[in-house]
């Protein structure tokens, strides 16, 4: 099967990537290499899917002949996009809705025109939950951002959706609740921890530190998206929570990585930020009875294995 990945210099493009690669699949991994984080971690991210079977295309989604590009694809992963919750505010959201909103329906046109399309796997995001109507929180619960990125990703989604719904354009939107592991980004919570654990940097916890997440590790996060690419009977449009089954703090989270370090952290507590939500919490019933998904990864056992990645990028060897 030929698979385009986009967003595949980015964490989990990248993972995406590597794992089809694995089986044998002919991918094209499409990044415009943006500069939200440092181009050095998505051309190493790039290093790692180096094979005869992947091919690189440095092109935003917005400019790049896309027809010519969908060609034989049978399956897209749709990963792309401007992330992080706390800076989408001012002027930033010209990023956002250009990134996430314009790249998406751009794309949705053209996978709308395709012949060879089986399936569209969108990487939706628990933040459109905003503060949630209920916890766990189903897929029917009202979604209400409290971030412009959350409000960029919903309309998004909703695109998905309609071109599902209109055009038969057989997409899958994944809701996926703060993801981590090896290669998570730089601005997320857990790479910064680990690495100010290693180098005895200051760790700037934003509020109380009571926030709970649901975090969800990279290996099920890939799964759910092979699950979704790869099962017949899913409806154009549907929509499917992927949440870890953890239910913990960042105090909490701060605790684990304290007992991994072996030593004290140096915690600076700094105010909250607006657009981040409280809680999150997914309900995985829905993705459980339709692709036998389920996570796996146990919070703990996901730390230490990204701790064990920070030690290899983050300590001189
Ligand atoms: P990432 O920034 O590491 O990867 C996204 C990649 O997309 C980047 O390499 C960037 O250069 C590329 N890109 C952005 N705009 C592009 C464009 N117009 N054309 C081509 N390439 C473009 O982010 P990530 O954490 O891997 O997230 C991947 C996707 O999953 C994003 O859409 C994000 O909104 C979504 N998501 C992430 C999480 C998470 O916890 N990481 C949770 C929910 C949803
Ligand atoms: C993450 C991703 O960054 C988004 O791209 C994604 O869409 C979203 O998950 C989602 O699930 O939809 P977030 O939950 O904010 O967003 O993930 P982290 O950056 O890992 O933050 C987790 C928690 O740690 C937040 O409450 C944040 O306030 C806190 N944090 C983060 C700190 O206290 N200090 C930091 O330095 C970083």
């Amino acid at each position: 099967m030929k698979a385009l990945v986009t967003g595949a210099a980015g964490f989990i493009g990248s993972s995406i990537a590597r794992r089809l690669l694995s089986e044998g699949h002919t991918v094209i991994g499409v990044d415009a290499l943006t500069d939200y984080y440092s181009i050095e971690l998505k051309q190493q991210n790039l290093s790692e899917t180096q094979a005869e079977n992947f091919t690189f295309v440095h092109a935003d989604l917005n400019e790049l002949d896309l027809d010519e590009l969908l060609v034989g694809v049978g399956i897209i992963f749709h990963e792309a996009g401007q992330p992080g919750v706390r800076k989408s505010w001012g002027d930033d959201f010209a990023i956002y809705t250009s990134q996430n909103v314009n790249a998406t329906q751009r794309l949705l046109e053209a996978a709308k025109r395709s012949k060879s399309l089986k399936r569209l796997v969108y990487a939706s995001s628990s933040s459109l939950y905003g503060d949630a109507q209920s916890y766990p929180t189903a897929e029917t619960d009202l979604p209400q951002p409290i971030s412009p990125y959350g409000v960029s990703k919903l309309a998004a989604e909703h695109l998905c959706t309609l071109y599902g719904r209109n055009f038969g354009v057989p997409t899958v939107s994944l809701r996926y609740f703060t993801v981590y592991g090896p290669r998570q980004r730089p601005d997320m919570a857990f790479t910064r921890f680990i690495r100010a654990a290693l180098v005895g940097d200051e760790i700037s916890i934003f509020g109380t530190g009571e926030q709970i997440r649901d975090f969800t590790y990279i290996d099920d996060v890939v799964e759910a998206n092979m699950l979704a690419a790869f099962t017949d009977s899913v409806e154009p449009g549907a929509v499917f929570n992927v949440a870890g089954g953890s239910s913990i703090s960042v105090n909490e989270v701060l605790d684990v990585i304290e007992g991994i370090a072996g030593h004290p952290l140096r915690i600076n507590r700094i105010g909250s930020v607006p657009g981040d939500v409280f809680r999150t919490g997914g309900l995985t019933r829905e993705i459980e009875l339709a692709l036998g998904w389920k996570a796996k990864v146990p919070i703990e056992d996901g730390i230490a294995l990204q701790f064990d990645w920070g030690r290899s990028v983050f300590l001189d060897h």
